[in-house]
């Protein structure tokens, strides 16, 4: 993507929320403008309403991608793709988070603040927002997972 246009959406619960205002720091250093969409402190939360509050800047087209962050990631992300659509990819691997934008158009990347470090979510948020889908054969696949939503 073009990096000086784009906007990302940033949630996370309690447990994603240091790991949050780490890559928020992260995109003020890269110049990429980020809408924070809560958590505000590491007091319990539920995770599934920061899932909706951070899709739906993808949704509402005030985003171009969502990161989201909680303790696995896992549930982030069983919550986003519920939501019509949204792709989200729980990712722990730079390979993961390159070919889920490249194969899966992947809006939503969903980092587990208790499985990877500072360090490497920031790497993951780098690659998943410096790569472009590819089109072609895994548009029509994208369009297959599209019409499981009913
Ligand atoms: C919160 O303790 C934890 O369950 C949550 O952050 C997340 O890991 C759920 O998938």
């Amino acid at each position: 993507m073009d990096n000086n246009k784009i906007t990302i959406a940033l949630a996370a619960d309690h447990a994603g929320f240091p790991l949050k205002e780490a890559i928020a720091a992260h995109l003020a250093e890269r110049g990429i403008d980020y809408i924070d969409c809560g958590t505000d402190s590491s007091e319990s939360c539920d995770y599934p309403d920061y899932a909706v509050s951070g899709c739906s800047k993808v949704l509402d087209g005030s985003a171009d991608l969502t990161i989201l962050c909680c303790g696995t990631g896992i549930g982030m992300s069983m919550a986003a793709n519920k939501m019509r659509g949204i792709r989200a990819a729980c990712c722990s691997d730079v390979f993961s988070a390159k070919y889920t934008r490249l194969h899966n158009n992947a809006n939503v990347l969903c980092l587990g603040a208790r499985v990877v470090g500072t360090g490497l979510a920031c790497e993951l948020v780098d690659v998943f927002i410096d790569s472009d889908f590819e089109g072609g054969k895994h548009l029509r696949r994208i369009n297959m997972i599209s019409e499981l939503e009913g």
